[in-house]
């Protein structure tokens, strides 16, 4: 029988667990014996004895090394550490956020202990895919909390209101960057009463942000911002400036502005200088989604709130981890998923190299690198990979 493990998540501020309890019955269900450490799930409000109820085994601290080693497929939310990776057995399979652009040394040791690695932010943006899509339902919940951080820090209100003491403006919010985060964060603005405004390099994004009830600002599009696979690619240093130019008034004239813009495998564009920042009113907020990719905004720091030139600007990592019980849900489900398209229903493991899911998103097997463009970032020309492209890969933890 197939057994996979499940880790607890030991970076610092995870409070995600790879697979909740309902996860864990859908697994059972395809004849996989689940072992689960110990408290895996109490960041997430998910108690243990829910997961053994569910059908999980629980393993207890002394015997965390064996579940390593003794597991076939480990499931994981961030990436593992090498020790970690050191204890698993040749051909295991490990399924995880693991950051393949920064993480040479953890992809060189899952490549020599030839164990099968599958990245989570690998997996293609293809219809079939939306299921597994853990960058979009981690995204999505970055969005939404952007927004009510914003809501949270104001000195205002952000709907229009007609009171006895008079009309209260709405608040105006500039939102840079509409992909899943962006447009999330322009949804829920808007139903807190924000008049909201949107900024994307991608022509393609303006319908959404309309339909949503944005309003989308205009760039001068000579030079057209989308890449390959739906995603933006890295514009031009001129550009970049045209770009502010046209953006600064908006900024300006905001109360808030929330930052996702991000060109994958590359530093997030720099799209709010410290000049707007001195723009902007006393008071006005900024949230930077992009902080770990460098931030957009060039006062951000990362999982700090510091305030300058009188704007609070909140930089943080990981909003996904401040609320773990739908993010683990969610990311469980993806997980659910891509199991499921590897493991069939007598629960046989295949890794089906002519799967374009599969093949998108491995990273090593079999003592090789198999995403293309890791290969070549690492110097390893003979790569036999699908890699979708360098402009496929993302970063972790969205
Ligand atoms: P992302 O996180 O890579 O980037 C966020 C946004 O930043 C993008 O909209 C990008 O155009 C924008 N951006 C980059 N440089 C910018 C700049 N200088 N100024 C303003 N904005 C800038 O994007 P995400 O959220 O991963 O989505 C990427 C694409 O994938 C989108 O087209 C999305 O609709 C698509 N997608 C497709 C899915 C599917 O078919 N299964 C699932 C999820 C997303």
């Amino acid at each position: 029988m197939l057994t996979v493990f499940v880790p607890k998540e030991r970076a610092g501020g995870e409070t995600r667990v790879a697979i909740t309890p309902a996860a864990v019955k859908s697994l059972v269900k395809r004849n996989i014996q689940v072992r689960i450490e110990a408290g895996a799930g109490r960041g997430a409000h998910c108690v243990d004895a829910d997961y053994e109820g569910a059908g999980a085994g629980l393993v207890a601290d002394g015997d965390i090394d064996a579940a390593w080693s003794e597991a076939d497929m480990v499931l994981k939310v961030d990436s593992p550490s090498l020790d970690e990776v050191a204890k698993l057995r040749e051909g295991a399979v490990l399924i995880s956020f693991l950051d393949p652009y920064r993480n040479h040394d953890l992809v060189a040791l899952l490549r020599d202990r030839k164990v099968s690695s599958l990245a989570m932010e690998l997996i293609p943006r293809i219809s079939r895919a939306q299921s597994m899509d853990a960058l979009s339902s981690q995204a999505s919940i970055a969005g939404y909390k952007a927004a009510l951080l914003v809501a949270a820090n104001l000195d205002k209100y952000c709907p229009l209101l007609m009171t006895a003491a008079g009309t209260i403006k709405p608040a105006r919010v500039v939102v840079m960057g509409a992909g899943v985060a962006g447009l999330q964060a322009v949804a829920t603005a808007k139903r807190l009463g924000a008049i909201v405004e949107v900024s994307d390099i991608r022509p393609a994004v303006k319908e959404e942000v309309e339909s949503l009830g944005g309003t989308f600002i205009e760039l001068p599009m000579k030079e057209s911002g989308e890449g390959e696979g739906g995603y933006a690619r890295q514009v031009s240093g001129d550009f970049l400036k045209k770009q502010q130019a046209i953006v600064a008034e908006h900024v300006r004239q905001a109360d808030a502005v929330i930052t996702t813009a991000l060109v994958p495998g590359k530093p997030a564009p720099r799209l709010v200088t410290e000049q707007m920042v001195k723009d902007m009113r006393e008071g006005a907020v900024i949230v930077d989604l992009a902080v770990a990719q460098g931030g957009n905004c060039e006062l951000s720091e990362k999982d700090q709130e510091v305030v300058r030139h009188g704007v609070l600007i909140i930089g943080p990592s990981n909003l996904p981890a401040t609320m773990p019980l739908d993010a683990s849900t969610v990311y469980g489900r993806n997980l659910v998923a891509l199991v499921q398209l590897l493991v069939d229903k007598e629960g046989q493991l295949t890794i089906d190299l002519d799967d374009e899911v599969i093949a998108g998103a491995l990273l090593t097997h079999d003592g090789t690198v198999h995403h293309k463009p890791t290969a070549e970032a690492m110097g390893e020309g003979d790569a036999t990979g699908q890699g979708v492209g360098e402009e496929s890969g993302k970063e972790a933890g969205a």
